[in-house]
């Protein structure tokens, strides 16, 4: 069962009540992350009812060894995973040497957990009755560095309520931590430290195989009534585990507290043989800084992330919530300062996944990293796929390609595959287009085409190079066909001519042509480089002419769309509204032939197609393909709702446009695919940004213009968002009656409204609807 039991908050996240059934939940929902390292929502106090403890560090990942029932030649030795790492966040809390553990208490009230998506901070606070009757109050105030983000701090008060009582505190390390994932419970980290100064405590470790060193840290502050207590505490020390023992005598209604500074330092930004010290230096900024201090810059930092990402929707608490949470989370996950990291679906959430990076980054959320951020944070995202270039070639040739074809991976963490299911790793590989297709867009929209010959070039030789060797001729239908393939409806698989695989296949060829004749045009010393270091030849080339002119695209007459592909009419076309309702997710009810026999589609498919290349299609065509596709669409994947959001809103169905919206706004707050205690889904959250801008308004870039198309739910009394369009950033506001557009300086740029020209903006413009 889904449960929905957020409170309602422009703000905040936000619950009311204490629900054990919901622990898990929340854990994920109230995650926190600062790009370089985040952590599901776990007490700090003991807690032994069913939770998932997770600490993560951006790059800090294990090839886990992999586990399949019949193996098959090309599949990847292991399975990178996202480690669960070193647990700082730990406060064992004792009344009169009986453990706080809300599984255990005779009663809970007035729980309440509000993550501040503002300021970035997450508090809980309850009253309860311990089993030894002693009733105390507790407020836990956690937060994650943006200003210092290899620190986090952490404020835990107790109050005992009617009677006096000793409280003890014992703020640990524990590094004797397991994925909950791990294929063969094997252990993924070795710990070879465990230390300790009179109030700091270290814990080395290394993670087997991959050897990242990684140094968790601690240091605790014991307070009475807000006056530092100056106790020497007892120290408690295991091969992997380091805590101390802060005890102090409370009087009734006064309030104890600890003040926890912790987190990580990593062989990733230090040299392995100098963690400790490197922990001793963050440590002493952050406590010089105070948690105060910490707190404040906190505040600032999310201000200026604010001032730049947020959508504010007025008129509607529950869609504001919405795309705040979404902004927030992706924010957490990707800072985009480092180009060694990428935004896994999880993101800090949750193991789900695995690897850090799907084409998820490069179709749905480069688009809101561009726009929100400086342009240097999508290239980082590009340069991310420049570097496992070789990767991608060696990938390609353990599946029998080869002279620099390059075949990225659905799942990877290093550049490596890492996914090991035949019909994904060996099928899904429309992946590589949408690497090639964010190159295009990152050219589209921020007008900077240096990524191109410097690096842009090479992927698109290797990924042409691909599709050109996976084709082959049909006599039959006197066409380059496709075989045995997955295209983005995983409900499908091996099927033969994925529209969308044909379709991308045939544009990466073109659009490398049409690179390679620029490149040989105005790029002559690039060029001659590139072409000596890929050796390609001009029958690779004409080749790749002749085959993306003869693609074959799988068509009926009867409906006059373009068919998911050859078989999809022998399937019996029952549309999703047929399902019997409590049969679903159907991937949750249905045995996975009776789902692969279905006409069920859990994702855009032909759609996808539709949204990348818009403008290669009618918006009568557009219709006609909706109006067969969607109604057989099951949306069990996070990343369906945002497209057809954006295509209704194309199409003028504003009230399904909004039904969608809300949809993928509110996938995680409401649970809608009753999965939320594994994780958030934040790649889909770029979506949601794309369902607002793109989709209600209408932003495009056609023809080195930016146009917009706006149009408001019914609902809405405004809505405003702003874009960093080629480093101007424009602020616009949508209402009932208008639309509204400012610069923070003159814009060069040509920006079109209802296709009118408005610019230059130089001052606000207002266009009437
Ligand atoms: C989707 C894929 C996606 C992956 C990670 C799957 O459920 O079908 O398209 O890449 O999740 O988000």
């Amino acid at each position: 069962m889904n449960q929905v039991y957020i409170t309602p908050n422009e703000w905040s996240v936000i619950e009311e009540g204490f629900n054990a059934e919901r622990v898990m939940s929340s854990e994920s929902l109230f995650s926190l992350g600062n790009g370089a390292m985040g952590q599901r929502a776990n007490f700090e106090e003991n807690y032994s009812g069913e939770t998932f403890q997770g600490s993560y560090i951006g790059g800090v990942y294990y090839p886990d060894k992999t586990r399949v029932g019949w193996w098959k030649n090309g599949y990847p030795e292991y399975f990178a995973k996202v480690l669960n790492a070193p647990n700082w966040i730990g406060i064992r809390v004792l009344v009169n040497n009986c453990e706080l553990d809300l599984n255990t208490c005779q009663k809970i009230s007035n729980f309440k957990r509000e993550l501040n998506m503002k300021e970035g901070w997450h508090k809980r606070s309850f009253q309860a009755i311990l089993e030894n009757g002693i009733e105390v109050k507790v407020e836990a105030l956690r937060f994650l560095s943006l200003s210092h983000d290899e620190a986090g701090a952490i404020n835990y008060q107790v109050t005992p309520i009617h009677q006096s009582a000793e409280i003890t505190f014992i703020p640990y390390l524990d590094a004797g931590i397991k994925n909950q994932d791990s294929n063969w419970d094997d252990q993924f980290w070795e710990i070879t430290n465990v230390e300790n100064t009179t109030n700091q405590a270290f814990i080395e470790s290394h993670t087997l195989k991959t050897l990242y060193h990684v140094g968790t840290f601690m240091e605790s502050k014991l307070f009475l009534n807000n006056e530092i207590q100056a106790i020497q505490p007892q120290v408690e020390k295991s091969k992997s585990h380091v805590a101390f023992h802060y005890s102090v005598a409370v009087e009734a209604g006064q309030t104890a507290s600890i003040q926890k500074f912790a987190g990580y330092v990593t062989s990733l930004n230090h040299d392995a043989s100098q963690l400790i010290d490197a922990s001793k230096n963050v440590l002493n900024e952050v406590t010089s800084i105070g948690f105060e201090g910490l707190l404040q810059e906190q505040i600032e930092a999310w201000a200026n992330i604010w001032e730049m990402s947020d959508i504010v929707i007025e008129g509607d608490v529950k869609a504001q919530q919405g795309i705040r949470f979404n902004i927030f989370q992706l924010n957490q996950t990707y800072s985009g300062k480092d180009e060694r990291l990428n935004i896994g679906p999880k993101g800090f959430t949750g193991e789900k996944y695995g690897g850090s990076t799907y084409w998820d980054t490069e179709a749905y959320c480069l688009p809101f990293y561009m726009a929100t951020k400086n342009q240097e944070v999508a290239k980082n995202l590009l340069i991310y796929r420049y570097n496992h270039l070789d990767k991608a070639i060696e990938n390609a040739e353990k599946l029998g390609f080869k002279n620099g074809a390059a075949l990225y991976p659905m799942v990877t963490m290093n550049g490596e595959e890492s996914h090991n299911e035949w019909e994904i790793t060996f099928e899904e590989i429309h992946r590589n287009g949408a690497i090639a297709f964010a190159i295009f867009n990152y050219h589209r929209f921020t007008g900077d085409y240096s990524y191109i010959p410097e690096m842009g070039m090479e992927v698109l030789i290797g990924i042409a190079r691909f599709w050109q060797q996976r084709v082959n001729y049909s006599e039959d239908k006197k066409k380059y066909v496709m075989l045995g393939v997955t295209g983005p409806n995983e409900y499908e698989n091996n099927v033969n001519n994925n529209w969308y695989t044909n379709y991308i296949a045939k544009w990466c060829m073109e659009y490398m042509l049409e690179n390679l004749a620029i490149l040989a045009k105005d790029f002559a010393s690039d060029y001659k480089r590139i072409l000596k270091k890929t050796k390609l030849k001009d029958e690779e080339i004409e080749a790749m002419k002749e085959i993306s002119a003869n693609m074959y695209f799988p068509y009926s007459e009867k409906y006059d769309v373009y068919l998911q592909q050859d078989g999809f009419l022998d399937k019996d076309i029952a549309t999703v509204d047929q399902l019997n309702q409590e049969e679903r997710p159907i991937n949750q009810f249905w045995s996975w032939d009776r789902i692969l026999r279905s006409p069920y589609i859990k994702q855009a498919d032909t759609l996808q197609g539709f949204y990348f290349f818009e403008d290669q299609f009618s918006k009568e065509e557009l219709e006609k393909h909706f109006d067969f596709y969607e109604p057989l669409t099951v949306h069990e994947s996070s990343l369906s709702p945002c497209v057809h959001s954006v295509q209704a809103a194309k199409l003028g169905r504003m009230e399904q446009a909004y039904e969608f919206y809300l949809r993928t706004s509110r996938l995680d707050l409401d649970d809608y695919n009753r999965e939320v205690d594994e994780g958030c889904h934040i790649t889909s959250m770029a979506g949601t940004w794309m369902s607002i801008v793109e989709g209600f308004g209408g932003m495009r870039v056609k023809d080195n213009a930016l146009h917009f198309e706006p149009q408001i739910p019914e609902n809405w009394k405004s809505y405003t968002f702003k874009v960093n369009f080629r480093n101007t950033v424009l602020s616009i506001q949508i209402t009932q009656d208008g639309f509204e557009i400012s610069a923070d300086k003159e814009v060069k740029e040509s920006i079109k409204v209802f296709g009118k020209e408005i610019s230059p903006v130089i001052t606000t413009q207002k266009v009437n609807s």
